[in-house]
């Protein structure tokens, strides 16, 4: 049920923040990040010696993003691939590896075959799903599930930042099987998450009316491109790809290191930009190399959207909107800058006019090859 809302996509925005809270809730206990599905997994875990990320869509952009923090805390190197190009290249993987899928409805055809097609190989599967009891979980030998609530609107919101959680609970249980990380490593990062659910409730209490306006105000636009470095970069793709779905105007996500090597090209007086800008903060160096590709840009007569912490000054000349998040920890940005862009399609998607939970051509699973 829609309750009061205007679409089920404005509901499903609006539960962000319980779909990460609920996620992590029963899993972390006093910093200390054990998943009670995984009990009697440990020597799984202790076996493997690479992992692959099996996804498509908006699900693939949260293994992206997944990708940085299970490298970076497990030391297990992680590949990312789309399911449907993963079983058509004759992949390396074994009984060394664990294949993660990602899935909202479970019933992803290209996802599932993926799945069966790597245990066929003798690897190891586990399945972030949203839905109980969906095939891709049966078929698989761990599950984690996530509980961001039944998702009914085509274009995938909240379930996004669930999957990143789940990704996230998943790197630090295994950090802590491995030793990877100190016990006091794994709860700095516990308590990052943990405070994520009100962080994004403070972007729904106090920019959601503004970014709905400016979307409003852009209505018009035929192409908006998007820019993100490193955790940021995925956000990029998910904003331009929720943009696509729901408003079909033309949009295209870049890593902003790429710029130069291309799509800087395609740069013109007024074309919206949106950048993903990270904290000046937390992660300085980062941060100075958006700002100067935020300037390249801008020389070239881009109207620039920055995505950015709101503390952080250093953006205010170059940018022309500036939507802001509360501080975070590098890796745990993500999770927040998504909810700007997630707003700001459905804005734009109600700004034309369009059904933006049953946008054309797109069904919610798609269980078809
Ligand atoms: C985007 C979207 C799709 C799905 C993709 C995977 O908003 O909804 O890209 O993310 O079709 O679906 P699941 O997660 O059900 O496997």
């Amino acid at each position: 049920e829609k309750g009061g809302w205007s679409s089920f996509m404005a509901k499903e925005v609006s539960e962000e923040p319980e779909a990460v809270a609920n996620t992590v809730r029963g899993r972390i206990h006093d910093g200390v990040v054990q998943i009670p599905e995984l009990d009697g997994l440990d020597e799984m875990f202790l076996g493997i010696n690479r992992i692959v990320v099996v996804a498509c869509g908006t699900a693939a952009y949260a293994a992206m993003v997944g990708k940085y923090a299970l490298e970076q805390w497990t030391r297990i190197p992680v590949d990312v691939e789309l399911a449907h190009e993963f079983r058509y290249r004759d992949p390396v993987i074994g009984p060394d590896t664990l294949i993660v899928s990602i899935s909202q409805s479970g019933e992803t055809m290209d996802t599932l075959m993926a799945v069966k097609y790597a245990a066929s190989r003798g690897a190891k599967t586990l399945s972030i799903c949203n839905t109980q009891g969906a095939t891709i979980p049966r078929e698989s030998d761990a599950i984690v599930y996530t509980h961001a609530g039944p998702e009914v609107a085509v274009a995938s919101t909240k379930a996004f930042v669930a999957q990143i959680t789940a990704l996230y609970l998943l790197a630090l249980h295994v950090a802590r099987l491995r030793g990877s990380l100190t016990a006091a490593e794994i709860a700095v990062n516990a308590h990052e998450l943990e405070a994520i659910p009100a962080k994004i409730s403070e972007i729904l209490a106090t920019e959601q009316t503004h970014i709905e306006q400016f979307a409003h105000w852009m209505a018009d636009t035929r192409s908006v491109l998007f820019l993100g470095r490193h955790v940021g970069y995925p956000i990029a793709l998910e904003g331009a790809l929720k943009l696509k779905e729901i408003t079909y105007i033309h949009a295209e996500g870049f890593a902003a290191g790429e710029l130069k090597h291309g799509p800087i090209a395609l740069i013109e007086p007024g074309q919206p930009v949106f950048v993903i800008v990270p904290s000046p903060r937390e992660s300085a160096e980062l941060q100075k190399k958006v700002v100067s590709n935020i300037q390249e840009i801008r020389a070239r007569g881009a109207r620039i959207i920055a995505v950015a912490e709101a503390g952080d000054a250093a953006v205010l000349p170059y940018a022309d909107e500036v939507l802001r998040i509360p501080l975070a920890a590098p890796l745990f940005e993500p999770l927040l800058a998504v909810v700007p862009l997630h707003i700001f399609a459905m804005g734009l998607a109600n700004a034309k006019g369009l059904d933006v939970d049953q946008p054309r051509n797109l069904a919610k699973s798609v269980t078809v090859e």
